[in-house]
């Protein structure tokens, strides 16, 4: 038996966000990010909707990108101060996945942030509070997902949090939000949702109803992301559906060793002055990882069914896995992101030298490869890579190196 959970209801389209209006209790809590959901005038709109719908609201604002365990904690003091019945979530991946945290401690506060990493392991929610997910960025879709993402800044560790119980009630995904993003967001995202659908589409658990998602996605991603990130504001609009369609695969097919490696990257040189910034993390190790994958039978198929869907060519699965890696680094190219973490730079854009010296990179190197492969991602992922491959494409990832083992 296998099991495909989405929210209740996800509302989609141009000035969706008015379905604000028809939520039914008393008290929401809204939890933003730094001000780009003020600024665009959202965050109005939003409170204006739910006073229309009889609600007092309660705001808790600054959740910073990559959320920390202590906000996530603090925030969750807020809720239980205000005991609120619906908690409504807007912005960027980052303060939807911390308010999905908080809403977990603040339903069970004795629960500890270790607790809530278990595995399919959170205890029933909702006998507080609902949660409605309102996207800004084209990506992460946490919005519709099983999924959170927190940073342990003492560990330098980003740990997935995973439970269909943390499956929001309602999405709107509405793209006017997406509207306002600049380029690097809107590229960074993008190759997040297309990281997304493709290790779905090759994971061990997926199955029919994840395949149709993931494979439109990626369609649709590729027919739109580039022209979305060169300002076409039809093509940005299509690409927040496709990323919702991505997410709704990923949360039911999980993911892989892509993810894996950039949880497991993305803080660790946070001593060097940045982050590997998500997104594209994924962008830099997807074409290494589907050159490492590929030498299972079965992935090399799955990965040749895409490139047909994409119309790449290929009269092998071997010559049309080539041709995805190669369409795949030339999206790269044109979004403007590095093809290796030695090019990285501290903005995220390409540099001669990036922020990540190379002899910090090789210390940490086997620590990095234990805790990849023992992130939650890596169970789905179609080839299982002992601690030395790890490492081995780990630095095929820092040099970008083709992948031949
Ligand atoms: P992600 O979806 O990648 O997880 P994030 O970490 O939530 O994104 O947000 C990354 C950055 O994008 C943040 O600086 C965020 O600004 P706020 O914290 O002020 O909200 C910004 N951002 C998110 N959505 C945006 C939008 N639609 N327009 C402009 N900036 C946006």
């Amino acid at each position: 038996m296998a099991r495909f959970t989405l929210p209740r209801d996800v509302y989609h389209g141009k000035g969706s966000l008015e379905q604000l209006k028809n939520l039914k209790g008393k008290k929401a809590v809204i939890c933003v990010g730094g001000g780009s959901m003020k600024r665009g005038g959202f965050l109005q709109r939003a409170e204006d909707y739910l006073k229309e719908a009889g609600f007092e609201t309660k705001l808790i604002e600054g959740i910073e990108a990559d959320p920390s365990v202590e906000t996530v904690m603090k925030g969750a003091d807020v809720m239980l101060d205000f005991q609120p019945d619906w908690i409504i979530a807007m912005g960027g991946g980052s303060p939807i996945d911390a308010a999905k945290a908080m809403w977990i401690k603040y339903e069970y506060p004795d629960c500890t942030f270790e607790d809530m990493c278990k595995v399919f392991g959170i205890p029933e929610l909702r006998k507080k509070a609902h949660f409605c997910a309102i996207p800004s960025t084209s990506g992460t879709a946490t919005e519709v997902t099983a999924f959170s993402i927190i940073t342990d800044y003492q560990k330098g560790i980003k740990y997935p949090i995973a439970d269909f119980e943390i499956t929001p009630d309602i999405a709107i995904v509405d793209p006017d939000l997406a509207e306002t993003m600049p380029q690097k967001l809107t590229a960074h995202t993008g190759m997040d949702a297309i990281t997304h659908a493709i290790e779905a589409y090759v994971s061990t658990a997926n199955c029919d109803y994840t395949d149709a998602l993931a494979i439109h996605a990626i369609e649709m991603i590729q027919d739109n992301l580039v022209k979305s990130y060169n300002g076409d504001m039809g093509c940005r609009d299509l690409m927040h559906n496709a990323q919702c369609l991505a997410g709704m695969a990923f949360s039911n097919a999980l993911l892989g060793i892509v993810h894996s490696m950039a949880h497991k990257t993305g803080a660790a040189f946070a001593d060097q002055g940045a982050h590997i910034i998500h997104g594209a993390a994924n962008a830099m190790y997807l074409p290494k990882v589907i050159q490492f994958n590929a030498k299972d039978a079965t992935a090399k198929k799955r990965y040749g069914v895409i490139a047909d869907y994409m119309k790449l060519g290929g009269n092998s699965d071997d010559e049309k896995v080539d041709l995805l890696v190669k369409y795949l680094r030339k999206m790269n190219d044109d979004l403007n992101i590095p093809h290796g973490i030695n090019k990285y730079g501290k903005d995220g854009l390409p540099a001669d030298t990036g922020f990540v010296p190379e002899n910090i990179f090789l210390e940490r190197l086997p620590e990095i490869a234990v805790n990849a492969i023992g992130d939650a991602c890596t169970g789905s992922n179609p080839r299982q890579p002992s601690p030395e491959e790890m490492e081995k494409l780990l630095k095929c990832c820092y040099y970008d190196t083709d992948v031949d083992f």
